[in-house]
């Protein structure tokens, strides 16, 4: 028996996802990306659009098969996550950024495949846009009924809290959930996760060794609690 009893309730919330890696071509047959899965940011999309949400799913290097019942746009580069993105804020109540987008690119695409003519080879890397951060900025210029719900993700090896209410607080989220990417069950290619998530007052919650889809449903509880507050 379905026990759910009257609307669902992200109905009517418009939700973007960002998920999975950034692809930052050298030349046409190769290139840098990082080890994200895309797994975590797929959960929390299903977790919305279970929930009533009309999702948008923007989209880069994943492993697993893409969801159905969303919208899906596909990128690859930072640039082309970052062009995606902004064109999308106008017609977003809710954005999550759980992708985790290459901080640097290099600064020259080769046109063809480069040859191997030197003992070493040098890179040289240029940043990215920093998207969340580009959100933040954007929302912070909106009228409060125009607001959208940022909620940044934050992968650390160390300092979790800190370098998380930092992120928090320049990238202007409403909530940041922080990830300890080098903690056991939790983080990149794994089924599970650990995580906890700050607001500007601090610690809201900490998320024990889970499941991505039951970490997904959680925060999702967390989300809706606190944007019914800021509606009230
Ligand atoms: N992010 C982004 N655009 C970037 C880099 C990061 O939108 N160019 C977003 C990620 O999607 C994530 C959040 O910013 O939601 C934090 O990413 P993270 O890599 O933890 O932090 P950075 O700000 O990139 O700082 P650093 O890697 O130096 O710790
Ligand atoms: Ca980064």
């Amino acid at each position: 028996v379905n026990m759910l009893v009257g609307p669902k309730p992200l109905q009517g919330k418009r939700v973007l996802v960002t998920a999975g890696g950034t692809i930052e071509r050298i030349d046409p047959v190769r290139y840098i990306t990082n080890d994200s899965s895309g797994k975590m940011g797929f959960a929390i999309a299903e977790a919305a659009r279970n929930r009533g949400a009309e999702v948008t799913l923007i989209c880069g290097r994943t492993d697993a098969a893409a969801p159905n019942g969303m919208r899906i746009v596909r990128v690859d580069s930072a640039l082309q996550m970052y062009d995606a993105v902004m064109s999308n804020l106008p017609n977003t109540d809710v954005i999550v950024k759980a992708a985790a987008v290459a901080d640097y690119r290099p600064l020259h695409q080769e046109e063809h495949k480069m040859k191997k003519t030197s003992e070493a080879l040098t890179l040289e890397l240029t940043r990215n846009p920093d998207i969340l951060q580009a959100v933040g900025d954007w929302n912070a210029d909106q009228l409060d009924a125009d607001k959208l719900f940022v909620i940044g993700f934050a992968a650390e090896t160390m300092d979790v809290e800190k370098h998380a209410l930092d992120k928090l607080n320049r990238k202007k989220c409403d909530l940041i959930v922080a990830n300890n990417v080098a903690a056991a069950g939790a983080g990149f290619g794994t089924e599970t996760n650990i995580v906890s998530v700050y607001a500007s007052e601090g610690l809201v919650e900490h998320i024990p060794q889970m499941t991505k889809k039951a970490v997904a449903e959680r925060l999702w509880d967390i989300a809706q609690a606190r944007m019914n507050r800021l509606n009230d």
